[in-house]
């Protein structure tokens, strides 16, 4: 069991021009085997929230349970993917994927069938020995996708994962990832920027609000389970559109208002 419960969670950084409330005041739930996005205007805390999950970031007041054990710092059963490329240039990709399980002490003969596993799952089967400079962006992401899924853990959190990468690839990873989500038990939280990748991937989108970061809406993602590309140009998924959009137009003029009275 693997729900995130996040209870009146507040997250301030002291700087040098005073004090920063990155989060403040959110109480949300992902369930079990949930998908939820995350979206927000840049700058609102979605980082920090994702952080604070993953036992990174420590919370000023409130907090977070996953799966019933209070978060206090990193956790196996968390796995985190970033935005950047995060591979290691001088391993290749199984050396990658296998280098998490052994800082995670896992046993030897296991390393290997999971390794192999998760290289199968991101579709990297023929490029083991391959080193990072030699794959794309796209397959770079998998690697760290990978090395995450390796680890086997109950909670995946996603930041951005993608945002580097072209339209198309984008598209094509965020319905893998959908897929193994599909086929897993795991929880995710997906931070992205792309309205319609999140309603293409979840079960429900979070807008955040500029800050302090707030969750200000909460969308339920009522299209089917099997969703193809065709599915943008149905009336459901236009409905849903325009109302994280226009959530989101007004925090995230707001928010530019904001960063434009302090500079
Ligand atoms: N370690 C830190 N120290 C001080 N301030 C911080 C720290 N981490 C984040 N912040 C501030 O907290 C706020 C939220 O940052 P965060 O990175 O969570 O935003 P974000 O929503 O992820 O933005 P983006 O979409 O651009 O990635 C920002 O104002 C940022 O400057
Ligand atoms: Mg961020």
């Amino acid at each position: 069991m693997s729900e995130i419960r996040i209870d009146d969670l507040k997250v301030a950084f002291d700087t040098p021009s005073g004090t920063v409330v990155a989060v403040d005041g959110v109480s949300q739930r992902v369930e079990t085997n949930g998908f939820v996005s995350l979206v927000g205007p840049s700058g609102c805390g979605k980082s920090t929230l994702l952080a604070v999950i993953a036992g990174l970031t420590k919370a000023t007041s409130g907090s977070v349970t996953v799966g019933g054990n209070e978060v206090t710092g990193p956790n196996r059963n968390i796995g985190v993917v970033f935005q950047e490329d995060s591979t290691l240039p001088w391993r290749t990709v199984t050396e990658n994927v296998r280098f998490a399980l052994q800082i995670a002490r896992v046993e030897r003969s296991e390393q290997k069938r999971r390794t192999q596993e998760a290289i199968d799952l991101v579709g990297l089967k023929g490029f083991e020995e391959s080193y990072p400079s030699m794959l794309s962006g796209g397959m770079r992401q998998r690697v760290a996708l990978a090395r995450t899924l390796a680890l086997h853990p109950g909670v995946v959190l996603m930041d951005e994962p993608f945002a580097a990468l072209d339209q198309q690839t984008r598209l094509f990873l965020g319905a893998e990832v959908r897929d193994i989500w599909r086929r897993s038990n795991q929880t995710i939280l997906f931070v992205t920027h792309d309205i319609s990748e999140a309603i293409l991937l979840s079960q429900q989108v979070w807008v955040m609000s500029y800050r302090p970061g707030q969750i200000i809406d909460v969308i339920d993602v009522d299209l089917p389970d099997e969703r193809d590309a065709s599915i943008v140009s149905s009336q459901r998924f236009n409905g849903l559109h325009n109302r994280i959009w226009s959530s989101l137009q007004e925090e995230s003029m707001r928010g530019f208002r904001q960063q434009e009275g302090a500079a």
